[in-house]
């Protein structure tokens, strides 16, 4: 968890002694491990015996009755097959593999309670040792994630908090270059697990000014700019779409705004992410079963607070602004109906249809206003939009739709670069059509058929033409892929590792 400490060095020290120590072993061929330099008489027996092969989900658990004179006085021992290693190391599906296994030291070490885990390299002989460390790492963190907040009876918790702390033997001359390397990993995986926390809480805990304090403790950090503009601002600045959403509220909405600037690097990018703190569907309300699982419809704004979050405890110079309108759709007295007309920021007029479509009605005043104020070069959006993305591409991929051909290459690349897939669907004219209205310049749903497409179209009416990304994260936020590092059906904190990996290529 976020205190863990992560330790490099070549020896253990004379009294050192881990709950677990782990010894890292690549795949050789579809039956054999690689060995070669393990001489371990447990690993031989388990190589001849056939329990092991050094495909990346094995762990194997082993109590020496002796350990030899160079081993360590360690609780535990295991095995934890890493898969193939080549070359080059170039694959991502074979990165992949290695962090899944990082996720299953992790599951170990949880199931045995083992705090103090000790991960020994020093039997890999590559070129590409600090990548496969890296990513153990980034898989062991990721993977040792849970939310206990609001238990206050839990029998787990007294002797088992989470890894406290992570010692890398490692024998390479590579080590001040792991030391920097496990050190931006942390950041990573903290900011992973913050953005999966904030989607765990509740929307009666997560309100939207809990979501503006998160911000202003990041905004506290050198180079960081804050600022939270409250109702009054919005009505000010007549931002229709927020105010319309939150009508049926009683807690107030709000539009959070992160910079970091930086004037040697010119290209500014501009993230947007939905802060739904709870979709009721609103008046078009949505039926009880499910519905609780709506306290994630802010997973699209956390993850770029979260990216925020890492830019700020990272020295990169980068150009970055994030705006994150915040709210919960409710069904007050008060609260917007079908048939309503709303104007947005741009005085764009819109027909509201069904009020569950909220998500673009609160990210179209924000894309807008973000777009005049900042001027930006890119525009990536993150929304937990549509229902149909679900459909159409499961919870495997997440859904992009964009006006760019090299924006979208650009976060493909990056997806596939920390396997988190993105799968780009058309967009164009003849969906927009579907959003045409009788009675205002446009309707705020284009009907079932491509959904998630005419819900991108929406949006696309505010950005003009500076290249736009929107990710719909419906499908991914949550219930994503089958993983080891993932808690399963919990927050996956999908796209913090994404765009962090986006904007640092960039
Ligand atoms: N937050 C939902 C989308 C959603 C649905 C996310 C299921 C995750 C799982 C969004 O606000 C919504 O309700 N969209 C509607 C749009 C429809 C009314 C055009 C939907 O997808 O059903
Ligand atoms: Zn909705
Ligand atoms: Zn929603």
């Amino acid at each position: 968890m976020e205190n863990t400490k992560i330790i490099v060095s070549n020896t253990v020290g004379k009294n050192y002694s881990s709950d677990l120590c782990v010894y890292l072993v690549p795949q050789k061929d579809k039956e054999r491990p690689d060995s070669s330099g393990i001489e371990n008489t447990y690993l031989s027996k388990a190589i001849k015996n056939k329990d092991f092969t050094g495909k990346y989900n094995e762990i194997l658990l082993y109590y020496p009755d002796k350990p030899k004179k160079n081993d360590l006085k360690s609780k535990r021992f295991a095995f934890a097959g890493i898969g193939k290693i080549d070359s080059k190391f170039k694959n991502t599906e074979l990165h992949e593999n290695v962090r899944l296994s990082g996720g299953e030291i992790a599951k170990l070490a949880k199931k045995i309670r083992a705090g103090r885990i000790c991960i020994d390299t020093t039997t890999l002989n590559h070129s590409s040792v600090l990548h496969v460390i890296s990513l153990i790492i980034e898989g062991m963190l990721l993977g040792d994630y849970s939310f206990t907040k609001y238990k206050t009876v839990d029998k787990n918790k007294a002797d088992f908090t989470g890894i406290s702390e992570i010692k890398v033997l490692s024998k390479g001359t590579y080590q001040s270059d792991l030391r920097k390397s496990l050190q931006d990993v942390k950041k990573i995986c903290d900011s992973v697990h913050l953005a999966r926390d904030m989607a765990n809480e509740p929307g009666n805990k997560l309100t939207s000014h809990a979501f503006a304090e998160i911000a202003k403790k990041i905004g506290k950090r050198k180079g960081i700019r804050c600022t939270i503009l409250e109702k009054k601002d919005l009505e000010k600045l007549e931002m229709g779409g927020i105010l319309a959403v939150n009508k049926g509220s009683h807690i107030p909405p709000n539009l959070i705004i992160l910079e970091k600037n930086n004037s040697n690097s010119q290209k500014k990018i501009m993230l947007v992410g939905k802060g739904l703190t709870f979709d009721s569907g609103g008046i078009s309300l949505k039926p009880a079963a499910g519905m609780e699982d709506m306290k994630y419809d802010m997973c699209g704004g956390a993850a770029v607070l979260a990216a925020m979050n890492y830019i700020s405890l990272n020295k990169n110079p980068v150009n970055v602004v994030a705006l994150i309108p915040v709210t919960d759709n409710m069904s007050g007295s008060d609260a917007l109906k079908p048939g309503d007309i709303i104007t947005h920021y741009n005085k764009l007029t819109s027909e509201i249809i069904n009020t569950d479509a909220e998500g673009r009605l609160i990210l179209a005043d924000a894309l807008a206003y973000g777009k005049e104020i900042f001027s930006p070069d890119y525009i990536v959006d993150l929304a937990t939009l549509t229902g149909a993305v679900v459909i159409g591409l499961g919870h495997h991929y997440s859904g992009l739709v964009s006006n760019d051909d090299q924006l979208s290459k650009e976060l493909i690349e990056a997806g596939k670069k920390i396997s988190e897939p993105v799968w780009r669907l058309p967009n164009g004219k003849a969906y927009e059509k579907q959003l045409e209205s009788k009675v205002a310049d446009i309707k705020n749903i284009g009907g079932r058929p491509g959904g998630t497409i005419t819900a991108a179209e929406y949006l696309r009416k505010f950005v003009g033409d500076t290249p736009w990304a929107h990710l719909d994260i419906a499908g991914t936020a949550w219930s994503f892929t089958e993983k080891s590092y993932i808690t399963p059906n919990g927050p996956s904190g999908i796209c913090v590792r994404l765009l962090i990996e986006f904007i640092n290529e960039l």
